[in-house]
């Protein structure tokens, strides 16, 4: 159901509050064992790791992380431990995305690397990425070592597929899944495959709880990418347009781009390709992405991954967490942060 429909039928569009509500407790250890694990020696690090680490976001993976453990019925503590090592990892790609991007807005906030720099926010991202490693090994499982130091891994491999294929409007919509699978779904199917690992799941729920996290973090990635020419600055805490700026080319600009005219093909190759772009082509490239349904397009494939996700918890009891977690799924469609 889309956003519209949700309002006109006054039904109370689905959040991520009730899995916020069921997680509280524990996040706060997650928040605590975060905190704990960002002090250092050298003030600089703590100052830019606990600017952005402070600023929250929605702490969307490691909630999934420990509620993938407790899905499987999982009471111990270390869940706690991976949940904050997954949110690590989720803080160091933003503070090296933000510099690869050269965006000056996330979580409502000037960036680090506009307050400081980019070299600055590159080395804190490093360190972020270290101290992930640590906790990992502190937990002492070489199962969630494996998965997640290969999402580590394939993030990096992601970043720099995408800036391979920046302004490259002959990308093939495989091409671009493939993408936000590496630089986005991975770490989602790490925190939900950690999870399951944690609480010594059977390997069939492992391996749902993994292509959960998996189709969850596509639909997302797909959802961020449609939010970068509709939502608002405001309740997105980014800069609309920031994908447009710099020519990163998006499946709501491949739709587009293929259901263009040969003038409106024009336009859109002076924006992306040669990168000129004057104050108002936004605004027009916007309206084109409307006209041709792009969005609406976008939001189907994301549908089709959150179907896929859907799928994946029927082997799992009826229980208020299985319901929460649906909930979310309908959350990444409808959602405007
Ligand atoms: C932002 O992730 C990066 C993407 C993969 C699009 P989130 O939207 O989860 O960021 P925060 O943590 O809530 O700020
Ligand atoms: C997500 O892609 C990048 C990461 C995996 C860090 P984006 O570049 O679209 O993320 P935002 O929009 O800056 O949050
Ligand atoms: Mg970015
Ligand atoms: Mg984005």
């Amino acid at each position: 159901m889309s956003k519209l429909a949700y309002a006109s039928e006054k039904i109370k569009a689905p959040s991520l509050v009730s899995l916020q509500t069921l997680f509280e407790g524990r996040m706060d250890q997650v928040n605590e064992k975060i905190l704990k694990s960002l002090e250092c020696s050298v003030p600089l690090i703590q100052d830019i790791a606990g600017y952005l680490i402070k600023q929250g976001g929605k702490r969307l993976r490691p909630l999934l992380t420990l509620a993938s453990a407790e899905l499987c019925g999982y009471k111990g503590h270390r869940h706690v431990g991976l949940a904050s090592a997954v949110e690590f990892i989720h803080t160091a790609t933003l503070l090296h995305d933000d510099v690869v991007d050269e965006s000056a807005l996330r979580r409502g906030a000037a960036t680090a690397n506009t307050i400081w720099n980019n070299t600055a926010s590159v080395l804190v991202g490093d360190f972020l990425f270290s101290r992930a490693f640590q906790l990992m090994v502190e937990d002492g499982s070489l199962d969630v070592l494996k998965v997640l130091s290969q999402a580590s891994a394939t993030i990096a491999e992601g970043e720099v597929m995408q800036l391979a294929s920046a302004r490259n409007l002959n990308l093939r919509e495989e091409n671009y899944l493939a993408v936000i699978g590496a630089k986005t779904a991975c770490l989602f199917e790490a925190a939900t495959h950690v999870g399951a690992l944690v609480a010594d799941a059977s390997s069939e729920k492992c391996e749902a709880l993994r292509k959960f996290g998996f189709n969850l973090g596509m639909a997302f990635q797909l959802t961020d990418d449609a939010l970068d020419y509709c939502a608002t600055g405001e309740s997105l805490g980014k800069h609309v347009g920031d994908d447009f700026a710099e020519g990163k080319v998006t499946l709501p600009i491949l739709i587009t781009y293929h259901a263009a005219t040969e003038i409106e093909k024009a336009f859109i190759k002076k924006c992306f390709v040669d990168l000129t772009q004057e104050p108002q082509d936004l605004t027009r490239m916007i309206k084109l992405i409307h006209d041709k349904g792009a969005l609406q397009a976008v939001s189907a494939k994301a549908q089709s991954y959150l179907n896929n996700a859907r799928e994946c918890l029927k082997i799992f009891e009826e229980t208020s967490l299985k319901s929460t977690l649906l909930e979310t799924l309908d959350f990444v469609l409808v959602r405007n942060h």
